[in-house]
């Protein structure tokens, strides 16, 4: 076994150890083989080392991590150009967009499962690939054709590339925004229609979908105001997504809801906030717990989720109990049905 600091921890190492964050929970499980999306978490959390096996186990990474982690550095550098004042070249992220399209198409079900990385210093970032994600979930279950997919995935990529233009200091305050603060921050989808009218290659829609990711659908949203149908149904759509994914994160001023709360709030909002048919949609296609990520119970067991419902059914799922409360790993994982089960619930995701 051996002491391996995160700077040089590399992706086929077996965990020695279980890892904990710096509060006492549990990160990671002894046993499992890292992967690049574990380094940037345990990253996030600060840890400083972990313990290894010294034999390195083969990791072949799947087409979708490869894919999540094209748009994710792709968005970042159009984002980075944006905030130089940079002509904005999209051609690359365009294409990885597309084919990220076309896999979710395919099978979104390893997509869904990537979905939720999240790593404070580039939350904005792995943000807009999940956005993306959900909207072209939904954008699928809707049957829209193939040419509006793409447009859609491209505006919700680029949702947020306004925010470039917000001062740091008021993007990454840590703390409830004063007045004067949000109305600066609320310019971020004006200046990202902005951005998007004066780069070339863009549909003339995908300006007008940026400006109105946060238009409600009782008119109480901003810039305008815009109620209902007068709201871009491709901005309807990227709304939804956009709060069901900001509100399963956990940002500088507030912890982060588990996504059957984040699916419930959400759903307690429509028809002030959301479209209730495109949210019922949205609900729906998503599995709000996805196969195989690892869960914590309110037993205190480790669980891996097996069940791939999706929709209200998702919320509580079927899972394999690995561990039991501060225990070794179970030899015969037992099978717990969430639904059967009405006081056992989901506490965290462990990965
Ligand atoms: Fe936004």
């Amino acid at each position: 076994m051996l002491k391996q600091p995160i700077s040089g921890l590399k992706p086929g190492m077996r965990l020695a150890k279980d890892v904990f964050t710096n509060d006492g929970r549990i990160l990671l499980l002894k046993g499992f083989v890292i992967k690049p999306r574990y380094i940037q978490r345990l990253l996030a959390y600060k840890v400083d080392y972990v313990y290894v096996e010294e034999e390195l186990v083969p990791v072949k990474k799947i087409d979708e991590e490869l894919i999540y982690e094209d748009v994710y550095c792709n968005i970042k550098s159009v984002m980075e150009s944006a905030r130089l004042d940079k002509p904005l070249d999209i051609k690359s992220l365009r294409e990885i967009v597309y084919e990220l399209v076309r896999h979710i198409l395919n099978d979104d079900t390893l997509f869904m499962a990537l979905t939720g990385i999240r790593d404070i210093d580039n939350y904005t970032f792995l943000h807009s690939v999940d956005v993306c994600i959900y909207s072209v979930i939904t954008a699928k279950a809707l049957g829209m054709p193939i040419h509006e997919i793409r447009e859609l995935a491209l505006a919700a990529v680029l949702h947020d590339i306004g925010k470039c233009r917000i001062p740091p200091e008021i993007l990454n305050k840590p703390g409830k925004l004063t007045d004067e603060e949000f109305f600066i921050m609320k310019h971020h989808s004006v200046y990202g229609m902005e951005i998007a009218e004066k780069t070339p290659d863009l549909t003339p829609s995908i300006p007008r979908i940026i400006c109105q990711h946060h238009e409600r659908w009782n008119g109480s949203g901003y810039p305008i105001g815009l109620k209902n149908y007068d709201i871009d149904r491709m901005a309807r759509i990227i709304s939804i997504a956009d709060v069901y994914d900001a509100l399963t994160a956990n940002r500088v001023y507030r912890k982060r809801y588990m996504p059957h709360e984040a699916a419930e709030y959400i759903m307690s909002q429509t028809e002030l906030y959301f479209d209730p048919n495109l949210l019922n949609t949205f609900i729906n296609s998503i599995a709000i717990y996805p196969e195989n990520i690892i869960v914590m119970l309110n037993t205190g067991e480790i669980a891996r989720v097996l069940s791939s419902r999706r929709g209200l059914l998702s919320m509580r799922p079927v899972v394999s109990v690995i561990t039991r409360k501060n225990g070794p790993p179970v030899l015969n994982p037992y099978i717990v049905d969430l639904q059967k089960n009405p006081t056992v619930s989901i506490v965290d995701i462990i990965s």
